[in-house]
């Protein structure tokens, strides 16, 4: 068969494929597809105020794509992860209770994660017009850029699964990609139909997901993702989770910290051993990259993009924000997962040590690691 048939062939169908799925007549929805169908028209009758309107946006990438023929398990712990994701399976639309009541000016997220929490400007907000828009917006910033990494991490799993060398690592990074895919609808859900607002990605951490996409190497995708953005995120779900005052994201954000542990391990697997040996000039360029991107989550979480949104002064709420004993001690927390880690990779170079002790945040090098 030449190709110009081949393609033929495969276009009749496709296109026979779409016929049925669009002929009600031809296939009768099972009654499930109707709920689903229902939902999913209801969340998109919802006016969501959007900060700023991005356009869609592609990137140029070359990631390497590895067969690997022989299917056996090589690496047991990898496959046993594997069993377990498939055993731990949730889903987002019938494991939470979408019917939950959310006031989206209350105290969802704790007041004390808000950058500003006690500061001079704190205790001049208006009690009943300021500080309820001020809370909305930070949760929606928080629970916005938590979205954006969970896209960030779904695009970065998927190439995993395609370059990664091995069977038992193309194996998990599929059911990574599937649980990433839950937890975007589950914080695109809360967002879009509670919340009502969404932010766009802080520049921080848009910068950090942008590297960790187009870098052709595999292990930068491993390192920047499992090891530095997923550590990051389970600090904060896990101070989310602890100080949350509203039941559903209590639920999502318990959840999504039960996969979030898997994928970090995942990572910590993964790049066990691979830098033992690697090139002095090659490693610079991985111990740079491990400081230069724990900067940008520390100032991450600074809320910069909030205050004039909110009609706060702008350079006031910085300075307040880089100064709250508050803030110093919540962005260190967030590092408490990534130190033991990288100090486990054997990452801990006197290069990264100094980075660290610059960010203040080499007392967790005897944490407890994850995996
Ligand atoms: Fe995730
Ligand atoms: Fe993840």
């Amino acid at each position: 068969m030449s190709l110009r048939t081949k393609i033929q062939a495969l276009s009749r169908l496709g296109h026979s494929f779409r016929d049925a799925a669009v002929s009600p007549r031809s296939v009768p929805a099972p009654a499930e597809s109707q709920v689903v169908l229902r939902e999913v028209a209801t969340t998109k009758l919802r006016k969501v105020e959007h900060v700023a309107e991005l356009p869609s946006e592609v990137l140029t990438t070359t990631t390497e794509v590895a067969y690997d023929w022989d299917y056996s398990a090589k690496r047991a712990e990898l496959r046993t992860l594997y069993e377990k994701s498939k055993d731990l399976t949730w889903n987002a639309r019938t494991d939470l209770d979408w019917s939950t009541n959310v006031d989206p000016e209350s105290e969802i997220v704790a007041d004390s994660f808000n950058p500003l929490f006690g500061t001079d400007i704190w205790k001049k907000l208006d009690r009943k017009t300021e500080l309820p828009k001020l809370r909305r917006h930070m949760t929606s910033y928080i629970l916005s850029n938590f979205l954006h990494g969970e896209q960030g991490a779904l695009m970065a799993t998927s190439q995993i699964v395609a370059s990664s060398p091995t069977t038992d690592a193309k194996l998990y990074a599929a059911a990574q990609v599937f649980d990433e895919a839950r937890h975007v609808e589950a914080y695109d859900r809360y967002l879009s139909t509670k919340v009502e607002l969404i932010y766009p990605p802080s520049p921080h951490l848009k910068q950090l997901l942008d590297t960790v996409l187009t870098d052709s190497r595999w292990d930068f995708k491993f390192l920047g993702m499992q090891i530095l953005v997923e550590g990051v995120a389970l600090g904060a779900f896990g101070l989310i989770h602890q100080t949350a005052q509203e039941p559903l994201i209590k639920r999502i954000t318990h959840m999504i910290m039960q996969d979030e542990a898997r994928h970090v391990a995942f990572g910590v697997m993964s790049l066990r051993g691979h830098y033992d040996d690697m090139k002095a000039s090659e490693l610079r360029d991985r111990e740079e990259f491990i400081i230069e991107s724990s900067r940008l989550l520390r100032d991450r979480f600074l809320a910069q993009e909030v205050w004039a949104t909110v009609g706060l002064p702008q350079a006031e709420c910085e300075e307040a924000a880089r100064n709250s004993v508050m803030m110093q001690m919540f962005r260190k927390l967030l590092f408490s997962k990534i130190v033991p880690n990288v100090k486990r990779l054997g990452l801990l170079t006197p290069f990264v040590r100094r980075g660290f002790e610059e960010l203040d945040v080499i007392e967790y090098e005897s944490w407890e690691a994850s995996a």
